[in-house]
């Protein structure tokens, strides 16, 4: 394998779930993929002195800090990888890009719709400069994901009619589940509707090509006050043991909505984390007026295919096992039917996104591809307050890419 000379030294914000799954991607990326440009894992960021000096030992980075401006401020820093709550991606973000580093922010781009415009805004400014910024929805790249998108584009479904997608969790079921940052509208911005709905928002229209330009929403936060926190990271919490402290869940459990799409189809999206039993069911059905594609996360390496071209004794829905090299990020990875996981998504992720800065081109999803995601979740939000139909707001032409 053979790199090049240019060398990206990334610092990360934030080492727990997707510090760790970024952390992953990072160290694996120039392994795997042959790419114009070297990565030096050089500085990662979080508040406590302690776990982050230990987060950077484990998770293989050079340096740590307790101080997210002095990492985006450094000399010694070309990238910074934003794996915060959402309360803090608008300010780092701005920050870096003013500073001259190149950006990925994790989904969702922001809590407000008004925070995601300045962040666009801040992108299109420094992209005159070179400065490259992408939203990690890291669905896009799972391979059979983005072999869906490569069929809607070829035409092999013909004119889409249906777009059917959920995405369905169950990890605070329990009423005693502590009260952490994602139950929380001032550090995550919404619950459901922005942690899991984005990423069907953004998966569904990236395969179509068609964006969502109304909504009819319903959403229901079932548990309201919730025991406090001792201590959380990614999905998981301890409560405090100590007392009955309790306080108010201010986001939704559950957003359902039936949504317009801009090239004629009719969508339904339903994000959960009430659904008793599903894990991380993350699934999507595109019906078409030649064929159906189906996509399971439980069953990753698989795209089920239904061709309505073939002769009528032959149809069915045929699985195909996305693992041949010709399928998109396979020929990297291990011969046909050795499958891969979860963790590739963001490897794939930072594949595209180092290739991006190294030449100079533009990754998506850019931030006004993630500032448009976000004007679809307020129209979410404001129809089921208003209880109406809602138009889905235009981005702005300005800080369109
Ligand atoms: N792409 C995906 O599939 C996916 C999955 C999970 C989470 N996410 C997104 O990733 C982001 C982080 O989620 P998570 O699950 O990793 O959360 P987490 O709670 O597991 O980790 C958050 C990290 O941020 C650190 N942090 C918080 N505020 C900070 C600050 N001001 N300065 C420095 N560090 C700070 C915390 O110490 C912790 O290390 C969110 O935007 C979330 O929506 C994306």
């Amino acid at each position: 394998m053979s790199t090049h000379d240019r060398l990206l030294r990334v610092g990360m914000v934030g080492y727990a779930f997707m510090g760790a799954a970024h952390s992953q991607a990072w160290r694996t990326v120039n392994r795997v993929y042959d790419l114009p440009a070297r990565v030096r894992m050089a500085l990662i960021c979080g508040r406590d002195e302690p776990k982050v000096a230990d987060a950077a030992d484990r998770l293989g980075w050079d340096g740590h800090t307790t101080d997210w401006r002095r990492l985006v401020e450094s000399d010694e820093i070309d990238v910074v990888d934003i794996c915060t709550p959402g309360d803090s991606h608008c300010e780092i973000a701005i920050a870096a890009l003013a500073a001259g580093k190149h950006v990925l922010c994790e989904k969702p781009l922001a809590n407000t719709v008004e925070e995601a415009r300045q962040m666009a805004a801040a992108a299109a400014q420094a992209r005159a400069d070179g400065i490259r910024t992408m939203c990690g929805f890291n669905y896009r790249r799972v391979p059979a994901v983005t072999m869906m998108r490569q069929f809607v584009a070829d035409g092999r479904l013909g004119e889409i009619r249906h777009v059917r997608a959920v995405y369905l969790q169950d990890w605070i079921t329990d009423p005693q589940f502590p009260l952490v940052w994602r139950l929380q509208k001032d550090r995550a911005g919404s619950g459901a509707l922005g942690d899991i709905g984005a990423h069907i928002i953004d998966l569904t229209q990236f395969v179509t090509g068609q964006q969502i330009t109304g909504v009819s929403a319903l959403t229901e936060t079932f548990v309201k006050e919730r025991p406090l926190p001792a201590g959380s990271s990614g999905l998981a919490a301890q409560a405090d043991g100590h007392g009955q402290a309790t306080g108010q869940v201010t986001v939704d459990d559950a957003a359902v909505f039936v949504a317009r799409l801009d090239g004629g189809a009719l969508a339904t999206y339903e994000a959960s984390r009430f659904a008793t039993g599903r894990k991380n069911a993350l699934r999507v059905e595109i019906n078409g007026s030649l064929g159906t594609l189906v996509f399971d996360l439980e069953r990753l390496n698989e795209l089920e295919f239904y061709d309505a071209a073939r002769p009528a004794a032959e149809q069915g829905f045929t699985r195909i096992l996305v693992t041949e090299p010709e399928h998109p990020y396979l020929s990297a990875w291990w011969p046909p039917g050795h499958i891969i996981g979860y963790e590739h998504s963001f490897t794939h992720q930072m594949r595209d996104f180092i290739e991006a800065v190294a030449t100079g081109t533009d990754p998506a999803p850019s931030f006004a591809d993630a500032l448009q995601v976000q004007l679809v979740l307020d129209a979410v939000a404001r129809s089921a307050e208003l209880a109406a139909w809602t138009e889905v707001e235009p981005t702005l032409a300005e800080v369109a890419a």
